[in-house]
């Protein structure tokens, strides 16, 4: 089976590599994602590894340990409507305008996000959606979705991974107060009764301020919902869980931070393990974000939380390309409903190959480099490192060296097949970005 899967994955290699001259060496007019087509310019950067990757929705299978998650989160909030599949590609106002991105924002890059063309890009985060979801009215929802970013490749970073985002609205008004001064009563209640410290900031503070627009005592009643509703979210996804605890409280602590679109916001933390851990971005909607969805008088509260970094922790899956694993060793270890720990079939020893080379004028981005790795040979990349950089002191010339580790998740890599796999990195590296190899 193994055997089989391997087979079919090095054959569609080479339709891959095919593509990839087709695609990059000269630019086609336009490309079709999803059955719609785009004309292509000069930002279009998504990769063919990439495009294969759109529409699989990982998190709809409820016997996944994504979609697990999934309903898990959506269980906890079952009272919000949930929203799944909407289509990974926006617009960069979407992604970012809408949300009050600085121009100059570096997420914009195409270095770090992926663009079909300067109109139309790959969701870089599920807040892309807050405007259209708001302006449907909804006064609680949730949705998932698959994002994508430009990154470095690594065990905890993959280019496309799952993000879950929720939102709830209050009126500005008597009867918004009173919703939520009862909520937040029911809340204080079930937490009092629970097993959890948490290490609180203040609600709102000189450097982490309420809105102009908001009443100050209202802003308060729902910063302070924000806190309870996603204490309780961190109960229900690190509570004791089968003795993952072992009786000790859960601690959960929350720090200030700045999001373009909310304010006061938070990042929260949970201890798990021994570490602190870095679980979701949250905050007060900025008013621009209802006035624009044409929500009038009304507050609200939005978080965004990603589901991969959470599942690797609950059910101790060790590298993220796992999660995009069809074979039957990954996959028939989890239930629907059911978190479980990840027990490993065997590790596949690691296969090192560096490569030396004299940048071109214009450079090369480390993220570019990498994409260009994924699209050549898949999931069998592992990590890559940048272990050597320097200026030649008297030609001024640029080098780099890369390490990088093949390691397949599900079979052992023999030496020759990395060494066909690196040439081929090497020999589209001088194709598509004219490098001279050292
Ligand atoms: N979109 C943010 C990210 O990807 C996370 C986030 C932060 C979402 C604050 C929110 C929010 O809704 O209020 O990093």
């Amino acid at each position: 089976m193994t055997v089989g899967l391997a087979r079919a994955r090095s054959s569609l290699h080479f339709v891959r590599i095919a593509q990839y001259r087709r695609l990059y060496s000269t630019r086609p007019p336009s490309l079709t994602l999803l059955g719609k087509e785009y004309p292509t310019d000069s930002t279009t950067n998504i990769t063919d590894a990439i495009a294969d990757k759109v529409g699989r929705n990982l998190y709809t299978d409820p016997a996944h340990p994504l979609g697990i998650l999934h309903v898990l989160v959506s269980s906890h909030f079952h009272d919000f409507r949930s929203h799944v599949g909407l289509p990974p590609v926006v617009t960069p106002a979407q992604n970012f305008d809408d949300l009050g991105f600085p121009p100059d924002h570096p997420g914009r890059a195409p270095t770090d996000s992926y663009y079909l063309n300067r109109d139309a890009m790959l969701r870089t985060h599920t807040s892309a959606h807050e405007v259209e979801t708001f302006a449907r009215g909804e006064r609680r929802w949730l949705l998932a979705a698959d994002v994508y970013r430009r990154d470095e490749i690594d065990a905890s970073h993959y280019p496309v991974f799952h993000q879950m985002e929720g939102a709830r609205v209050f009126g500005a008004d008597e009867a918004g107060r009173a919703e939520v001064e009862a909520d937040n009563a029911r809340l204080e209640h079930h937490l009092a009764r629970s097993n959890i410290v948490i290490e609180d900031v203040p609600h709102i503070s000189a450097t982490n301020p309420r809105q102009e627009a908001h009443d100050p005592v209202m802003a308060e009643l729902v910063a302070k919902n924000l806190k309870l509703s996603l204490n309780s979210l961190m109960l229900t996804l690190f509570g004791d869980r089968g003795g993952v605890n072992e009786g000790e409280p859960l601690r959960v602590r929350w720090i200030e931070a700045f999001f373009p679109f909310t304010t006061p916001s938070y990042e929260v933390e949970v201890f798990f393990r021994g570490k602190w851990l870095e679980i979701l971005g949250c905050g007060v909607v900025q008013q621009r974000t209802l006035d624009r969805a044409r929500v009038p008088d009304s507050i609200s509260w939005a978080f965004g939380l990603g589901l991969e970094r959470i599942a690797m922790i609950l059910f101790s899956i060790p590298d993220i390309r796992l999660f995009w694993s069809q074979d039957p060793r990954f996959v028939s270890q989890f239930t629907a409903g059911q978190i479980s720990t990840f027990k490993p079939y065997s590790k596949y020893p690691a296969c090192y190959k560096d490569v030396s080379f004299w940048l071109p004028g214009s450079g090369l981005h480390d993220n570019d480099f990498c994409d260009l790795v994924r699209d050549t040979v898949g999931d069998l990349v592992q990590d890559v490192v940048l272990i050597d950089y320097f200026t030649h002191p008297k030609t001024n010339r640029r080098s780099k060296c890369y390490r990088i580790n093949y390691c397949s998740m599900d079979r052992s890599l023999s030496n020759e097949e990395a060494n066909a796999v690196h040439t081929q990195v090497i020999a589209n590296l001088k194709d598509k970005f004219g490098v001279e190899i050292r």
